[in-house]
């Protein structure tokens, strides 16, 4: 069965086509250039360039993929979470083509494709195995989330304001490092002292797993307030932040790993490139016996691929969603975990 993918539900236009479970094109059109300027995605924006990019996309991954539209068997599209102007151009594209050419549609969580990326690295016959600890770690979202099996997710914890990425972006805006800061902060902090300055770790109330970086963004502005920072000084400064973001999420991922007895933890999400995340939570999930896992940066990121690979087992099984299907900004995944 060969799956069309569509995803647009923040800042990067993307398309992808999977064959069996196989890959067989991804294509992502960034809009890192537009938002730049403004140090955040601008929602409006980001709608207008999907609609002018959207198209393209899909036509060079089915070019890529070597596949006419005639040969696609279903598409599976992102209806949330996420920017709403931005999941509607996807949406709308989505049914405009399974319409015309009476395909089935299914909407996918956009969380669920971030669950799941890590298995676009592996083989169909070899996917992670069941059950796994997920760490979704992006712009939009940070989660723990516990997969029991496909489709049954419970979410553990998330964050109850900024998400991971926006805070390193937020603190990439103070420094002057330029959008998206997380790789910029990743690249300098490479050069830097990571003990050089004590930032404050939020811990929230133990047995839960949530998050919080907003007093982060705070105590960074406050440091800088009373300590402007020089240019030579900047590698240590992030290479601060970065300990300080990357301490929080390992501290509550070691206590979720503990409460569940998994032996899996994949990261994913834009945040799971980032290096020192990737040292660390490989350290520690080797320290209790747990096997971590990365997608591949390409599949870290937002992409269609991990869309196509979550939808195509309900549209594999005959399932499909009505054109009624509704673009939603807060789609909620999982249950929350009362334990
Ligand atoms: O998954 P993604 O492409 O889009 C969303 O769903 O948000 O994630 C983008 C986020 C941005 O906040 C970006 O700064 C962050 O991921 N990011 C990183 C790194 N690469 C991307 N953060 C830290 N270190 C990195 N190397
Ligand atoms: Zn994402």
């Amino acid at each position: 069965m060969i799956v069309l993918g569509i995803e647009s539900s923040c800042d990067d236009s993307a398309a992808a086509v999977l064959r069996d479970g196989t890959l067989l094109a991804s294509v992502v059109s960034s809009q890192d250039a537009v938002h730049g300027p403004y140090g955040g995605v601008v929602p409006e924006l980001a709608s207008r360039h999907h609609i002018r990019n959207l198209l393209p996309v899909i036509d060079a991954a089915l070019e890529r993929a070597g596949v006419g539209l005639g040969g696609v068997d279903g598409i599976a599209v992102t209806c949330g979470p996420g920017l709403v102007g931005s999941l509607l151009v996807g949406l709308t594209v989505a049914k405009g083509i399974a319409q015309r050419r009476r395909l089935p549609l299914v909407g996918v969580n956009h969380l669920e494709g971030h669950l799941l990326a890590a298995n676009l690295d592996r083989s169909v016959d070899d996917p992670v195995p069941f059950p796994f600890l997920a760490l979704v770690v992006s712009g939009g979202h940070s989660g723990l989330y516990l997969a029991r099996g496909p489709g049954d997710y419970a979410c553990l914890g998330r964050t109850r304001d900024d998400a991971v990425g926006e805070a390193f972006d937020k603190a990439a805006k103070l420094l002057g490092l330029g959008y998206p800061g997380g790789p910029a902060i990743d690249r300098l902090a490479r050069e830097g002292d990571p003990s050089a300055i004590r930032f404050p770790r939020a811990s929230l109330k133990r047995g839960r797993f949530d998050f919080s970086f907003s007093g982060f963004k705070t105590a960074l502005r406050q440091y800088l307030l009373a300590h402007p920072a020089v240019p030579a000084a900047l590698p240590d400064v992030a290479a601060s932040v970065q300990e300080a973001l990357v301490d929080m999420l390992a501290a509550t991922t070691v206590d979720a790993i503990a409460a569940t007895g998994v032996e899996r933890l994949v990261v994913s999400g834009g945040v799971a490139a980032n290096r020192r995340l990737r040292a660390r939570m490989s350290e520690e999930g080797g320290a209790l016996g747990v096997d971590v896992l990365f997608p591949s940066a390409a599949f870290c990121t937002d992409n269609a691929a991990m869309i196509a690979f979550a939808g195509a087992p309900r549209l594999a099984a005959g399932a499909h969603d009505g054109l009624d299907l509704n673009a939603d900004a807060d789609l909620p995944f999982g249950t929350r975990w009362e334990g």
